[in-house]
Parts: C-alpha cells; sequence; structure tokens
C-alpha cells in the first residue's frame, strides 16, 4: 500500500528566497510579477512597478487600460514583455485603491497569492510588490507560498500542471531575509495541514494521523504521546471512546509537547479531529457528508501550529490536543439516549450522535488543564450553525474571558485569517439540561447553535482557567472557486492564528 506520508510532499514543492529590488527589469526569471492599483483615469502602477514602467518606455498604465484592467483586488493579467524585461511574461495583479498609509499585509498576501496562483506551470517566479518593510516582504512570501500550493497526489490522468518551482521576493527591507523565513515556515504548516485535510478519509483514519504526527512531529522537534482506544478507555476518556466506538478505525488522542528553557508561558490548543463524519446513527444526508473528511481540520491546525512554533523555537511552552476519532454509524455505535463519563467526571445524554465533537473536545479540554496552561484554545468545524451565522469565511469565537475573546480575534486579524467574537449567552445553559445525566448535548433549540455548543465545551473547562472555542466549521474547507492565496478543498484555517498566539506567549 502506497502511505499517505508519502503523499503528504506538497507543502515543500515550492521555494522561497529573497533578493533585492534594485535589479527587476533584468533579474533572471520566468515570471515578474507587479502591482496595480485603481485610479480615477485608469489603473496605476503601483510601488515595486517602477523600473518595470520605465523599461516598458512608460507605457504600463495606458496599455492596462487599453487591456480593460482595472487593478481591482483578486484580477490578474499577463503580459508578454518582447524582451525589454529578463522576464518573458509579466504578469500584473490588482492591489485595489492605494492606502493612505501601509499596505494592508493581507491585501498583499492575497494579492501575492492570486499571482503565483495564476502563473501555476511557470517554473521561476520573482515578485515586485509593495514590500517596504519586513512584515509586508513576509506577507508577499506567505500568500505566494499558499497561492502555489496544490493537491495532485490522487490524479493519475488529465493535464498536470506543476505548482511555482522557485519564488523570489524582491524587497531590500531591513529584517526581510528573517521575515521570509518566518512566513515559509508558517506556510508549510498550511500546506501540511491542507494535505492533512484533503486526504481521503480511506488513507486518513484516526491511527494513521496518530503515526503522522509522531513522524513529523518528532522529526520537528516536539515530544508525541499516543494513547490509543485501550489507554482511552482505561483512563476514562468516555467521549473520545463513545465518538469511536462505532468505527472500525478505533480512536486516539495525541499529545504534542514543545517546550522553551526561556519560557515564561504555556499555552494549550486542542483540536478537533473527526477523520470522518458521518453523522454517525443520527446520519447526515448524503449532500452534508460528502466533504466531512474536513471534519479533522481543528486537529490539523493545532498539529500544523505546533509543528511551526517548533520549527520557529519559539520561547514559550505549547501543548497540543489532537482528539482524533472516525464518526460511524455500526452494531456499535454509540445510540442516541446512551450515556458516558466524560475525562472531567460529568456524565453526558447524547440525544444526538452527529453532535460528535463536542463530545471529543470535552475530553481534550479537561486533559489540557492537567498541564496547568495559561491559556486553553480549542479549534474545530464544530457547528453547521457557524457558517450560518458568519457564513463560509469568518470563523466564530468564544470564551470564558471577554479579554483572551478579543485576542484571540485581534490575533486572527493580524495574520489574515477572519474571525469574529461571539458571545456565550446564559440563558441558553438551561436547554442542555438532561432529565437523566449532567448535562445533554443537543439544545432543543436549533438557533443559536454555535453558540449552545460554546456552552457545552464551557462546562468542561477546568476551574480558574481562561478559555477560548475557535469554531470554523465555515473558513476550513472553500467548497467553491480558489480565490487570493485559498485553493479549493481544505485551507488550512487558523493554523497562523495559533502561530501568532503562541509568539503573542513568547518571552
Ligand atoms: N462536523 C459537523 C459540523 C460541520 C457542518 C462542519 C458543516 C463543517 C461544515 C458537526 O459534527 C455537526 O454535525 N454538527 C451538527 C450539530 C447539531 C446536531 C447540534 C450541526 O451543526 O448540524
Ligand atoms: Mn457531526
Ligand atoms: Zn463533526
Amino acid at each position: 500500500m502506497r502511505t499517505a506520508q508519502a503523499r503528504l510532499a506538497s507543502g515543500d514543492v515550492t521555494t522561497v528566497r529573497l533578493n533585492s529590488t534594485d535589479n527587476a527589469v533584468s533579474f533572471d526569471t520566468d515570471a515578474l510579477v507587479v502591482g496595480v492599483h485603481t485610479g480615477p483615469d485608469g489603473p496605476r502602477p503601483a510601488p515595486g512597478a517602477e523600473s518595470v514602467d520605465e523599461a516598458l518606455g512608460g507605457g504600463l498604465a495606458a496599455t492596462l487600460l487599453t487591456m480593460g484592467v482595472k487593478g481591482k483586488q483578486g484580477e490578474i493579467a499577463k503580459l508578454p514583455t518582447f524582451g525589454a524585461l529578463s522576464a518573458p511574461l509579466l504578469a500584473v495583479v490588482g492591489l485595489g485603491d492605494a492606502p493612505e498609509g501601509d499596505y494592508d499585509t493581507e491585501s498583499l498576501r492575497r494579492a501575492a497569492g492570486t499571482a503565483s496562483r495564476a502563473l501555476a506551470g511557470t517554473a521561476r517566479v520573482a515578485l515586485a510588490l509593495p514590500a517596504a518593510d519586513a512584515q509586508r516582504a513576509g506577507a508577499v512570501a506567505q500568500g505566494a507560498l499558499l497561492g502555489a500550493y496544490s493537491f495532485t497526489t490522487y490524479r493519475t490522468t488529465g493535464e498536470q500542471t506543476a505548482p511555482v518551482a522557485e519564488l523570489t521576493v524582491l524587497s531590500d527591507a531591513d529584517g526581510a531575509q528573517a521575515a521570509v523565513e518566518r512566513a515559509a515556515t508558517v506556510a508549510a504548516s498550511v500546506s501540511l495541514v491542507r494535505d492533512l485535510v484533503n486526504t481521503p478519509p480511506s488513507d486518513l483514519w484516526p491511527a494513521r494521523f496518530a503515526e503522522i504526527a509522531e513522524q513529523t512531529g518528532s522529526a520537528a522537534g516536539l515530544s508525541v504521546e499516543v494513547l490509543d482506544d485501550k489507554a482511552l478507555k482505561e483512563e476514562g476518556y468516555g467521549g473520545i471512546v463513545a465518538v469511536g466506538q462505532g468505527s472500525a478505525n478505533p480512536p486516539r488522542l495525541v499529545r504534542l509537547a514543545y517546550s522553551h528553557p526561556e519560557a515564561a508561558k504555556t499555552v494549550a490548543f486542542v483540536g478537533k479531529g473527526i477523520t470522518f463524519d458521518s453523522g454517525g446513527l443520527s446520519l447526515k444526508p448524503t449532500s452534508s457528508m460528502d466533504w466531512m473528511k474536513s471534519d479533522m481540520s481543528g486537529a490539523g491546525a493545532v498539529f500544523g501550529a505546533l509543528v511551526a512554533i517548533a520549527k520557529l523555537g519559539l520561547k514559550v511552552n505549547a501543548i497540543g490536543y489532537l482528539c482524533l476519532a472516525e464518526n460511524m454509524p455500526s452494531g456499535t455505535a454509540q445510540r442516541p439516549s446512551d450515556v458516558f463519563t466524560s475525562f472531567a467526571g460529568k456524565t453526558v445524554e447524547v440525544l444526538d450522535t452527529d453532535a460528535e465533537g463536542r463530545l471529543v473536545l470535552i475530553d481534550g479540554i479537561a486533559r489540557a488543564g492537567q498541564d496547568d496552561p495559561d491559556l486553553i484554545v480549542d479549534v474545530a468545524t464544530l457547528t453547521g450553525a457557524q457558517i450560518v451565522a458568519l457564513g463560509w469565511r469568518t470563523a466564530g469565537v468564544m470564551a470564558n474571558d471577554d479579554e483572551l475573546r478579543e485576542e484571540v480575534v485581534r490575533t486572527a486579524g493580524e495574520q489574515g485569517e477572519a474571525a469574529w467574537g461571539m458571545p456565550l449567552p446564559e440563558e441558553l445553559r438551561k436547554g442542555l439540561d438532561s432529565p437523566v445525566a449532567d448535562i445533554a448535548n443537543l439544545h432543543p433549540e436549533r438557533f443559536g447553535g454555535m453558540l449552545t455548543a460554546g456552552i457545552f465545551l464551557r462546562e468542561f473547562v477546568p476551574d480558574g482557567v481562561r478559555w477560548a472555542h475557535i469554531d470554523m466549521a465555515g473558513p476550513a474547507f472553500n467548497k467553491g472557486e480558489p480565490h487570493g492565496y485559498t485553493p479549493k478543498g481544505g485551507t488550512g484555517a487558523i493554523t497562523r492564528t495559533l502561530v501568532g498566539l503562541a509568539e503573542r506567549y513568547a518571552s
């Protein structure tokens, strides 16, 4: 059997390096990327495009106007250079209106991603975008790397377009080298997460995910512990066992730990890792099920973030829990109305086996409390209600601490990941009362489903621990067309936010 690990290679396909902006015109590359703004009288070349415009006789704006290029975000045009530049191809990417002050990093990330995606099949690409400081050079590098991602492991027929092999960011900013390296490390983790999400559940079941975490995690310098189904039963992980018991592929709990001698703080991340969510006996309809291989995206993000944190050598202690199970219907599956005892000791009545994410998470959250962390953040593709409330691209953030919630939202924003703070209204707790157990996993009211899920989780957070919950049911998987640096399929969402949080808590 070909192994899934051999297939997890796409993260390393594209390399990135840095070069001075001095010789953009004579730079030896297959395609040069410049930016263009919208303007009242047509498109205007952005900083970085000046020397190119000059080499083209100052006619870039006029040519683009003729071509109907406006300079809007997401727009891309390719022009032959007829020998005016070393690069035979010029790619012009829209940056929207020129900013008053500094360029927004996320706009640069998206523009770079749009360019590298449109240039798939081109071996070498250089980007002369407005990268005036290290942060912006890093954003260009990261966007270009993420846009170059492709997942072709399972394709044997049809036309194969190779992703860009070599990216060069043109920037003279101080500290740009380190920023580009950080961006590349984080992008490699995001690509790893995307690979895991895209891998079909026939090749990624809990034990396999645990094996990959063990191999890739230890190689990155993490210490990795795996609890198998037997250990999970013995140690009282009732939620993970209950969800996993219907599957021929038994559950696992993976603990990834990274520590730094100068660390003052410990962050703990917990990820929902349902390698396939059929709904269990509360079976999903087919149209809701065919993309449920993505239901391990939370565990993917936690895994990817821990790998990046270790590679970056951050001065923080970081612990990650991957709560891995396959949710299947069978003769051994849990039944609606079953009751289990969770790791925290509380009993849970399972009214709907499709509300399984919260059942594995509460065991991970309770276990994380034993590490005495300064905060716990869980990440999950938890509810369809998140998509109803915030759409496909914006994650919901809930917490037992207003400051932590705002900190998570702010960090996500800084990393270019859309997230929005959501409440945990007290009145919703009552609906989770069970006539037989301490709590039920389903609220009789469908409305506010993202919030009731958050309220359920909160009941299992150890006393006195700051906790935040990120519901990314929509953002984790792109069912639509690619955009910016986001491909179809697994997105690797929230990986960058977790790395950003670890950086915040680093000494
Ligand atoms: N994995 C799903 C949530 C989901 C939906 C993720 C769409 C990604 C896209 C989760 O396990 C689930 O089934 N949630 C139920 C909960 C309900 C039964 C309370 C839902 O949202 O319908
Ligand atoms: Mn479910
Ligand atoms: Zn699920």
